[in-house]
């Protein structure tokens, strides 16, 4: 799998892809990483990125010109690649579409700038617009690298023990239970009796019980829609 990021800003996001997980699976080729600037399309004299907004409006946009002939230069390279605009104005990014999206082959980030980008450029060439939470960011890069990751580690090959991926939170539509490690007390706090006595259909059962306690707890909403409901 292929990630590139469009972006004014390339060294945001860089570093996060050279250390731990997503290092290794650089090393070992399940995935790529590159980055395209925007700046690097622009065909007035001083490679300006911005424009003002049509109607007036506080803030500029980013210009569509090199943001177009960008992302045409790469459709005809490739006309497979999947277009991902994060926007705090779209749909939510959900595990659901980390595993779906980890199926694809190259998958382009377009980062907005500024007050956003032009709808005009997010219609003609969007595949999918996500938002990763209710809350402005200066900029898509962020919800872009959480996305990447989010979805690196569905792909086959990208985490050491699979069978985390399983049990992990959202799986079911719920939280995952709580874990622990040995010693029992630490710091005058034990772990309930049944994790330590071995008997895997108690621990289970616990767990379950535990994870509907949680996602009641913190996440009504999913409750609702995928334990009560059941
Ligand atoms: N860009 C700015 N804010 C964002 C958000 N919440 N999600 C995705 N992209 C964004």
């Amino acid at each position: 799998m292929k990630f590139t990021f469009i972006t004014l800003f390339p060294q945001l996001v860089s570093p996060y892809f050279e250390d731990s997980i997503l290092k290794r699976a650089i090393k070992n080729e399940k995935i790529e990483i590159d980055f395209k600037n925007p700046r690097d399309y622009t065909k007035n004299k001083h490679n300006k990125v911005d424009k003002a907004q049509a109607g007036g409006g506080a803030g500029l946009l980013m210009n569509p010109q090199p943001l177009c002939d960008l992302l045409d230069s790469m459709k005809s390279d490739d006309p497979d690649i999947h277009v991902v605009f994060p926007l705090p104005t779209a749909k939510p990014f959900r595990q659901i579409d980390a595993k779906r999206l980890a199926k694809k082959k190259h998958i382009v980030f377009v980062n907005g700038r500024y007050e956003g980008i032009d709808e005009r450029v997010i219609e003609q060439y969007a595949n999918e617009v996500f938002s990763i939470g209710d809350y402005v960011l200066t900029g898509g890069e962020l919800a872009s690298m959480v996305m990447s990751d989010a979805i690196a580690r569905n792909i086959k090959g990208v985490l050491g023990n699979e069978d985390s991926l399983s049990e992990e939170s959202f799986e079911d539509g719920v939280l995952e239970a709580p874990s622990f490690t040995k010693p029992n007390i630490f710091r005058g706090s034990a772990i309930p009796s049944e994790f330590l006595k071995g008997n895997h259909a108690i621990i289970y059962a616990l767990k379950k019980e535990l994870s509907g306690l949680k996602t009641n707890y913190f996440r009504p909403d999913l409750f609702l829609r995928n334990i009560k409901g059941k």
